[in-house]
């Protein structure tokens, strides 16, 4: 209520902003929950219309909502005792709501979400409180009543930001006789519901007043206009509403070096009873350099240090703060009293993310720490010889992109639900695949292409490359400060590759028209990287001075190449439609020396694969295996001697991703290159006649199973890592509705019930059903073209097989038949080969002799 009241004073007020609306998708409850005096799944009772009472003899509600959601927490009151407090967590896995901060904090990105994964609320009245912050992905949630009162919920719940179509019912979906593919199917569909955000579903988490910035307990936001300051003082106002007051000096754009917090008083009666004196005790500064006062899992923080603060630290109260970074120390005062003086030469080294360039540069950022509430303002900073080098009221919502802070205005997709909620390139790769296998929402493609090419840097030296995970509430005008253009740089490729793909299942020429120019322009950057002397994928001398790193593999190396040529030959279709010839030649030709110089230099006999690339010719990985034949380099008995070296990358439930890599305990086995892998284990099957479905069978049976079998992990979506053992990979980081991870969503579609396009949007498709091989006798399904429809299905019942496929009018279809059968349709016989379906029509066709 609060919040919504807030947030439209909000909206009246400056009703002149392009702020987009809400979506609305409704409310979302949860499925079952157990009531009792701790974190319990036993016995759970169906979530129903009747209402639920904590009590200090009941104070624990384990709240299940079955899958991921996403939205903003809610609850409503019938009743309560008096003034109650209750600690609200929220969780994607069951084990982690057993500790103190469930699966966060977040120590990344803000992402326009909350950064803690454990609330507090204040509950004085009966009605509706809605959380101020979404909660990007959970499952499960928990209540915890900290006051002695009795509390009665009519219903507890999320405003759901994600689309909440069931897995059954999204535009393309399809079905097979094996529950365990249907569930793995289902992740996909799930997880492009909940890591895609729409253009208003993720609005601004600082609010701008009269007073200055309004900023609920979060990680610190930085300007990008500090990222160059170094050795400066900044001053600012803050007014402590909660608890505390935050800010950060010398900082990366993510919340990364010199943070500091400083604690009230904690007056009785206004300070929640859970609040951690130990971490945070009362008039006190602590300080920590790194990225959190509390670690988060793998993500470790340094110690914290605190300074006691002589003066009374009185909340509701302005006062001003400085920080001074000088060369032996932070100097930090208070209405301009030193109270902290922390030594530099002291400070431990920080080894995560994106971490800081020295302790004496980079931006300053606000934001009180968890369950705190303060206001920020008249912001200045002055370098050590007096000169004015930032000014600010934070009294304008024009700062919000300064400070990676503005609504989100473009609908996209993120890399994940609850983390790191970027829009990484590379991971749209598959994003679109299941995308467009699944609920079909071009309108987050087209956002996201949209989003990422506002970023594109038009001079040297990252002349036509985009930006590789854009943040939410950024802005292209602090593009090359809030972003990284250089690392990961077959990013780029697995963009246009994305797009390609998009083009191939849409066939949407108008929809990318509006892009060519910039598209050409990010392609034509990563042909200069082209090594003359190899003809394979390497640095330019720009970037061998910065360092090239790449995600799937080293520079002349077999992956990267044949992701390349792999992306502009996904290009060549659309260069076409477009009319520009030239272009697609251009595209064509060079796609076709890439491969071939990966098989010129990179084959290797002896190792019975491709070698890793020219200066690890010894090893190999799943990703250069995966992309040699996905990008046609690999020929049939090339794919299939790369296939049977994939046993020796076996790693506990899947396949480790590099030869060198080590299989121990706790190695992360990737189901995002494993996605590479199963699509291309498919594709060689049926394209290149590798007869051997063993590793694809591997990855369905054993690997991608764990993400649907174990209940304490279950989330409904796919995930980002695994262990060997089946667990999450990083453990509570790990986010568990991850798109990039939901490959087998396109695939069983495109291979297993076997309807492919041949050309874009289904103009011309085949339909190979893939009768053997994974023990099915049963497969069917919809595939959504731009001309309707597909409903295909294959049935074996004995040596006969039913075959059926609706043939929209506009598309030429053909059916591949099975070796060794012969067919009826429409009163003919046919034998081995292909058969032309008739348009517009229900084909049946009747198969016999079909042996297993
Ligand atoms: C969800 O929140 C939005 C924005 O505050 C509001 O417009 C909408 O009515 C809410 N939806 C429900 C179902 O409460
Ligand atoms: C809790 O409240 C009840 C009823 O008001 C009271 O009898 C009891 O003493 C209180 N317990 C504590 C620990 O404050
Ligand atoms: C599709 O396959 C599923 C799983 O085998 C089966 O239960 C269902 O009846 C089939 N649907 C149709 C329309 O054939
Ligand atoms: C809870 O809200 C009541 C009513 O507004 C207020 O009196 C009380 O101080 C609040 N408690 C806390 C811990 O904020
Ligand atoms: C409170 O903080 C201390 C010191 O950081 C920590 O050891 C402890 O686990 C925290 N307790 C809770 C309940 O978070
Ligand atoms: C803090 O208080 C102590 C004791 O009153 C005093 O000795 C000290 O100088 C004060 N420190 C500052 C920085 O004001
Ligand atoms: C900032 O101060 C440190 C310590 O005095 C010094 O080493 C460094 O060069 C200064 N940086 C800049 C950019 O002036
Ligand atoms: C003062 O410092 C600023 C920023 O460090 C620098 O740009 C400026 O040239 C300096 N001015 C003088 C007069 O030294
Ligand atoms: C193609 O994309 C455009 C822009 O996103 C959209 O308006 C249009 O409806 C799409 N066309 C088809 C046939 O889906
Ligand atoms: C492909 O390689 C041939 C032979 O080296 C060369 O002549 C041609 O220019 C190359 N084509 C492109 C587009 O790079
Ligand atoms: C091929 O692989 C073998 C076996 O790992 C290795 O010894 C050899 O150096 C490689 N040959 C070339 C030409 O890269
Ligand atoms: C199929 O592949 C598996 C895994 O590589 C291998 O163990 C098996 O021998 C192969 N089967 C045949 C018939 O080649």
């Amino acid at each position: 209520m609060v919040r919504t009241m807030l947030r439209l004073l909000a909206l009246c007020a400056l009703s002149l902003d392009l702020v987009r609306a809400f979506v609305d998708y409704g409310n979302v409850y949860p499925r079952v929950y157990t009531l009792g005096s701790t974190l319990s799944i036993d016995d759970a009772s169906p979530y129903g219309k009747a209402s639920i009472t904590l009590s200090p003899s009941q104070p624990f509600l384990t709240l299940d909502y079955g899958i991921e959601q996403a939205g903003f927490p809610f609850f409503i009151v019938i009743s309560l005792s008096g003034p109650t407090q209750i600690e609200v967590k929220y969780s994607e896995e069951f084990p982690a709501l057993a500790g103190d901060q469930s699966d966060g904090p977040w120590t990344f990105t803000i992402g326009l979400a909350n950064t803690f994964r454990v609330e507090t609320f204040n509950l004085t009245d009966s009605g509706k409180t809605e959380s101020f912050f979404l909660q990007g992905g959970q499952r499960w949630q928990t209540i915890r009543l900290l006051t002695n009162t009795t509390i009665t919920f009519e219903a507890v719940g999320f405003n759901s930001t994600a689309s909440l179509v069931l897995p059954e019912h999204v535009p393309a979906h399809i079905s097979t006789s094996n529950a365990i593919y249907n569930d793995i199917w289902d992740l996909g569909a799930r997880v492009v519901q909940v890591a895609c955000v729409d253009a208003g579903n993720a609005p601004s988490t600082w609010e701008i007043t009269e007073d200055g910035a309004l900023v609920r307990g979060q990680g610190t936001a930085q300007s990008a206009k500090g990222a160059l300051f170094s050795n400066y003082t900044l001053s600012f106002a803050s007014k402590i509403t909660r608890g505390g007051t935050g800010w950060r000096v010398a900082s990366s754009q993510n919340p990364q070096g010199a943070y500091f917090v400083l604690t009230s008083n904690y007056p009785v009666g206004k300070t929640f009873v859970n609040t951690n004196r130990t971490l945070l005790p009362a008039n006190s500064i602590a300080f920590t350099y790194g990225t959190s006062l509390l670690p988060q899992e793998t993500v470790t923080t340094t110690a914290v240090q605190y300074y006691p603060v002589n003066i009374t630290i009185e909340e509701d109260t302005w006062y001003d703060i400085s920080t001074a970074i000088t060369p032996a120390a932070y100097v930090v005062s208070i209405n301009g009293l030193v109270v902290a003086s922390v030594s530099i030469a002291d400070l431990p080294t920080i080894g995560s993310y994106f971490s800081v360039s020295d302790p004496y540069t980079g931006s300053f950022g606000f934001g009180p720490f968890h369950d705190q509430v303060a206001y920020f303002k008249d912001v200045n900073v002055v370098s050590q010889n007096g000169t004015l080098l930032y000014q600010n009221s934070l009294t304008s919502r024009e700062i919000l992109a300064e400070y990676a802070q503005a609504s989100l205005e473009t609908s996209v997709c993120l890399d994940g639900a609850k983390r790191d909620r970027l829009v990484w390139i590379g991971d749209f790769y598959h994003t679109v695949k299941v995308l467009a296998a699944s609920t079909q929402r071009w309108d987050y493609i087209t956002g996201s292409i949209e989003f990422i090419f506002a970023g594109q840097l038009t001079d040297s030296p990252f002349e036509g490359l985009v930006p590789i995970d854009p943040y939410l509430g950024g802005s292209p005008e602090f593009n090359r400060i809030q972003n990284t253009f250089a690392g990961l740089l077959d990013y780029q490729d697995l963009f246009l590759a994305g797009i390609g793909e998009f083009f191939h299942y849409s066939g949407n020429t108008s929809a990318l028209q509006p892009y060519w120019t910039q598209i050409k322009a990010l392609a034509q950057a990563r042909l200069a990287f082209i090594d003359p002397y190899s003809g394979l994928i390497g640095a330019t001398p720009e970037f061998a001075d910065i360092g090239v790193f790449n995600f799937l593999g080293p520079v002349n190396g077999s992956a990267v190449t044949a992701l390349n040529a792999y992306a502009l030959q996904g290009l060549v279709p659309l260069a076409e439609a477009l009319g520009d010839h030239g272009t697609a030649q251009l595209y064509t030709a060079t796609a076709a020396n890439l491969t071939r110089a990966i098989n010129e230099q990179l084959w290797n006999d002896t190792l019975g694969t491709y070698s890793l690339s020219l200066d690890l010719p010894s090893n190999y990985s799943l990703t250069a295996i995966a992309w040699t034949i996905l990008s046609g380099a690999a020929n049939s008995s090339q794919a299939a001697s790369s296939i049977a070296k994939l046993d020796e990358l076996r790693c506990g439930v899947g396949y480790k991703t590099g030869s060198g890599d080590v299989c121990s305990d706790n190695y992360e086995i990737s189901p995002n290159t494993n996605g590479f892998l199963l699509d291309a284990l498919f594709k060689a099957h049926r394209d290149l006649d590798v007869r051997n479905l063993t590793i694809a069978r591997v990855e369905l049976d054993d690997f991608w199973s764990v993400m649907v079998t174990q209940n304490e992990y279950y989330s409904g979506a796919s995930w980002e890592y695994t262990h060997p053992d089946g667990s999450p990979g990083i453990e509570r980081f790990t986010s568990l509705a991850h798109p990039w991870s939901a490959a087998p969503t396109y695939v069983l579609p495109e291979y297993v019930l076997g309807v492919a396009a041949t050309s874009p949007g289904y103009a011309t498709w085949e339909f190979t059903p893939l009768l053997g091989g994974l023990g099915l006798t049963e497969a069917n399904g919809t595939i959504g073209t731009p001309f309707g429809d597909i409903e295909a299905s294959w049935r074996i019942a004995g040596d006969s097989v039913e075959i059926s496929a609706t043939v929209p009018r506009g598309t030429d279809a053909s059916l591949v038949l099975p070796e060794g059968c012969t067919a009826r349709y429409k009163g003919r016989s046919h034998r081995t080969g292909h058969i032309r379906l008739r348009k517009g029509e229900l084909a049946h066709v009747k198969v016999h002799g079909w042996q297993r």
